[in-house]
């Protein structure tokens, strides 16, 4: 196959679909290579590095689309300003395109039925399903760790204090408390990350195998009062929780939060919209110079006053509620995720070719167009067409 890697056109995103020890390989598996000029810049891969490997390094970009049987991108399709026409435009009927597509999202549902008009076989990487024969295809994962060590070096930077305990001639000086609240992938990374830094952690969950899970690494774990019966669904993920169940929540989490330097905030609930468990009343009584980070922003926040996208400093309190924390960590964010890339890649192969097979789970729940319409369930859902 020919297969481009275009530059990422979102502002301030410094990750790329491909590093130079990917290309070299897909060139060994006989794939013929195109990278945009300086495509991986922002994550430190040069273009030398690509040409390297055996990639051809393309000036415009509209020669990567009119040339490649498949696209490797980071993020969704986009408009393209410098070109002055949308990425989805740019490309042709029956090319493959493997993103971050995240249909379901309103914002996406235009792009989603303009991707299905136009002929384009899109596959979306937030749908790889959570099974062991995917793990080294999860990007959502890949990307989950590095939100979750990363958002607690952002917290530890904003911090007016030590994180460990630090002994000196005047005294000592206590360790910080971290609390993280949804010990799912980012937050066991952000746990073991901040106990790393010396903190002294805590943990809450709805799920009792996420709590056993962060207990392993030294968290005290806080007592929410919520069975699993309410709080598991099927396949062992978390049921979204509301009304009573999530007021007790808070009223467990209230006295302990109020004594937390960092709240690290990674509950979700898959394909809804984020429990809110923090309030501002609790934000109110954090001490001033406490700081939280909310990376379940993107799915509305765990927090009631985290600003989408932004850092505010509310009630004393360092609020982050910046959305694409893998992106402040692109050399490590691009080397994982142009794994996971280059390995769903290679089972989709056979013969040199793409060819999906509606039988195997991994096919069936990536496909959000197949050329000619769209056939994605969540968006259809989400639109009103199911
Ligand atoms: P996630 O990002 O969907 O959710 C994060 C955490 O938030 C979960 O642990 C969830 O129980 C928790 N949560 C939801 N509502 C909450 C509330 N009201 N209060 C407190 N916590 C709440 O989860 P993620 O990171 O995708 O992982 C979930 C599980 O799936 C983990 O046990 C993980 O090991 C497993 N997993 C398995 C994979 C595989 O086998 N390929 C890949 C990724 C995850």
């Amino acid at each position: 196959m020919i297969i481009g890697v275009p530059k990422e056109i979102m502002h301030d995103e410094n990750r790329v679909a491909a590093t130079p020890e990917t290309i070299k390989k897909f060139v060994a598996d006989g794939h013929t290579m195109l990278v945009e000029k300086g495509a991986g810049a922002g994550a430190f891969f040069m273009d030398a590095a690509y040409a390297e490997a055996g990639a051809e390094i393309v000036d415009d970009v509209r020669d990567i689309y009119n040339r490649a049987d498949l696209i490797l991108k980071v993020k969704e399709p986009l408009f393209n300003e410098k070109y002055g026409m949308h990425e989805v435009d740019m490309m042709k009927r029956g090319q493959y395109l493997i993103t971050f597509i995240h249909p379901a999202s309103p914002v996406n549902h235009e792009m989603v039925k303009k991707m299905a008009a136009n002929g384009i076989i899109g596959l979306t990487l937030d749908g790889i399903p959570r099974i062991s024969r995917a793990q080294n295809m999860d990007a959502l994962t890949s990307m989950s760790t590095c939100a979750g060590y990363r958002g607690i070096v952002m917290a530890a930077e904003k911090l007016a204090k030590f994180i460990p305990n630090i002994f000196c001639a005047v005294g000592s000086i206590k360790p910080a408390k971290v609390m993280v609240i949804g010990v799912g992938v980012a937050g066991l990374q952000a746990l073991a990350t901040a106990k790393r830094l010396g903190a002294v952690v805590y943990a809450a969950d709805i799920r009792s195998a996420a709590r056993e899970q962060a207990q392993s690494l030294g968290a005290k774990v806080v007592d929410l009062g919520i069975p699993d019966e309410v709080s598991v669904a099927a396949g062992g993920y978390a049921n979204a929780i509301t009304g009573e169940w999530l007021e007790k929540e808070r009223e467990a989490l209230r006295p302990v939060i109020k004594d937390m330097d960092i709240v690290f905030l990674s509950a979700l609930v898959p394909g809804r919209l984020a429990p809110v468990m923090v309030t501002e009343d609790m934000v109110k009584s954090m001490a001033p110079g406490s700081v939280i980070v909310d990376i379940a922003i993107d799915q509305g926040g765990n927090c009631e006053i985290t600003t989408p996208g932004d850092t505010e400093v509310k009630h004393g309190v360092t609020i982050f509620g910046v959305k694409n924390i893998p992106g402040f960590l692109p050399t490590s964010s691009t080397w994982m995720f142009a794994h996971n890339v280059y390995n769903l890649t290679k089972h989709l192969t056979h013969d040199g070719k793409i060819v999906l097979d509606m039988n195997d789970p991994i096919d069936a729940s990536i496909l959000v167009t197949d050329g000619e319409k769209l056939v994605h369930k969540g968006a259809m859902e989400a639109m009103g067409l199911l």
